[in-house]
């Protein structure tokens, strides 16, 4: 298994290109299987989690076709089981439910183990589909969704934890093909949703209101092929943003939508950094002193869940004490144990972290536990004193495109060790 090691304290600086959104392309590519036609996706980052994809897409019996960043996928003919070694892989996998569903009219995927069920239920899309007139049925570690026909209805999306991004992809993705109009209301607002929204759109769908609490959707006989660039993946930019705040004298983003970064850039100035913006760049400078923050994560447009770990390992070497809640998954703090391993002050009460901030961490042998996780495990190790030795790295190429080679790029000593 490969290793990153991490020689702490070189001053980062210089621009960093940020690559196309995982969380957008993913259930875009999904979409392709809407349609018999072609369809071309650009800017699809090179990672793991798009490997996978691209494996059930071809398994299901899409033809892909793959240069760089260019995705050709032609689904003339689809099957409607996917392959359990491949989406037990990855929870994003069950965004080809809606797809399939809303072409074949049936679909079936193996729940990737206990934490599909448990830490990470899918109710709310299951709710979602049979309000538009499925059966679902969840037997032998399959949930099969099977519908003689798709009727629009109005559907709350919202759970516990707020609105649910895939789950609004899922069901917009099914709708678009049903009888009729469907609402979703408690839609997620992220601009992810957008993203597939305006390809779907592109293909032929007939979707208002992506963005915002209620989607309508007026289903269509059938839609065609499209072409359509994935944006900016926010939380690969505000990942760098944290770099630059972290050990950078100045590191600017290029290729970014700063509109989608508010809820990231806000608190890093209110922490006292100087962030400009032009065009589709923007640049963070220390600005003297650091003062602490109080985070809450709450779903799109608030401080998003998927930043949360990456701003512990800030908030761990600033001055004075920091509170993070995560609101959206409430135990998603594995990287704390991580980072204290590295000298950092935490404590953890509920879903509460209480960060008291230390000068410096010293470098450690840690352990990657998921994508964001080793993400902050990276950053501290920037800032830390002497070596930081970051094991199961395959975390984090789920959802980093060359993680280490950008941050080389501007000035950081990282080495990866092939196993
Ligand atoms: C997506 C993102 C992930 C991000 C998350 C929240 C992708 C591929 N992944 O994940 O990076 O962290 O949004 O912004 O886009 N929930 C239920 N029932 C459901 C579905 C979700 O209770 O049926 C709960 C979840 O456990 C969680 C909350 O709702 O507490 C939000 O989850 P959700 O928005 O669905 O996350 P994903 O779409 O899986």
């Amino acid at each position: 298994m490969d290793k990153i090691l991490v020689h702490g304290g070189a001053p980062l600086k210089g621009s960093v290109r940020i690559s196309g959104s995982k969380n957008s392309a993913l259930p875009i590519l999904a979409a392709t299987l809407l349609t018999r036609e072609p369809c071309v996706i650009q800017r699809v980052p090179d990672l793991s989690d798009i490997h996978y994809m691209l494996t059930i897409l071809s398994e299901l019996g899409a033809e892909v076709e793959r240069a760089s960043g260019t995705v050709q996928i032609k689904a003339e003919k689809v099957l409607t089981d996917a392959p359990y070694d491949i989406v037990r892989k990855m929870r994003a996998s069950v965004c080809i439910l809606g797809p399939l569903l809303g072409r074949e009219k049936e679909a079936t995927v193996s729940l990737p183990g206990g934490c599909v069920i448990g830490d990470r239920p899918i109710d709310l899309h299951l709710r979602g589909f049979e309000a538009l007139g499925a059966a679902v049925r969840v037997q032998a570690g399959n949930v099969k969704v099977l519908a003689p026909e798709l009727r629009g209805t109005t559907i709350n999306m919202r759970g516990k934890f707020g609105s649910t991004v895939l789950g609004t992809d899922n069901i917009m993705m099914a709708a678009v093909l049903a009888e009729g109009t469907t609402v979703i209301d408690g839609a997620a607002e992220e601009p992810e949703v957008v993203d597939l929204a305006n390809f779907l759109i592109k293909m032929g769908a007939k979707i208002e209101g992506a963005g915002t609490r209620r989607i309508i959707i007026e289903g269509v006989k059938e839609l065609h092929g499209a072409e359509h660039t994935v944006i900016p993946d926010r939380i690969e930019a505000g990942t760098f943003l944290v770099a630059g705040a972290i050990a950078g004298e100045e590191v600017t983003l290029q290729k970014v939508n700063a509109a989608h970064l508010t809820s990231i850039t806000e608190p890093l100035q209110k922490a006292g950094y100087h962030i400009t913006t032009a065009a589709d760049r923007l640049t963070i400078r220390p600005n003297g002193s650091r003062k602490p923050l109080e985070l809450e994560t709450e779903p799109f447009p608030g401080f998003p869940t998927d930043m949360q770990a990456q701003m512990c390992a800030l908030l761990a070497t600033g001055e004075g004490i920091s509170v993070i809640t995560e609101h959206v998954f409430p135990q998603r703090f594995m990287h704390l144990a991580e980072l204290k391993r590295m000298g950092a002050d935490i404590e953890l009460e509920g879903a509460t972290a209480i960060i008291k901030g230390v000068p410096q961490l010293s470098g450690a042998p840690v352990m990657a536990s998921d994508l964001r996780a080793s993400a902050a495990l990276v950053l501290a190790g920037l800032q830390a004193d002497g070596t930081t030795e970051i094991n199961r790295v395959y975390h984090i190429d789920r959802g980093y495109e060359s993680i280490d080679d950008k941050l080389n790029q501007i000035g950081a000593n990282i080495e990866r060790v092939k196993a």
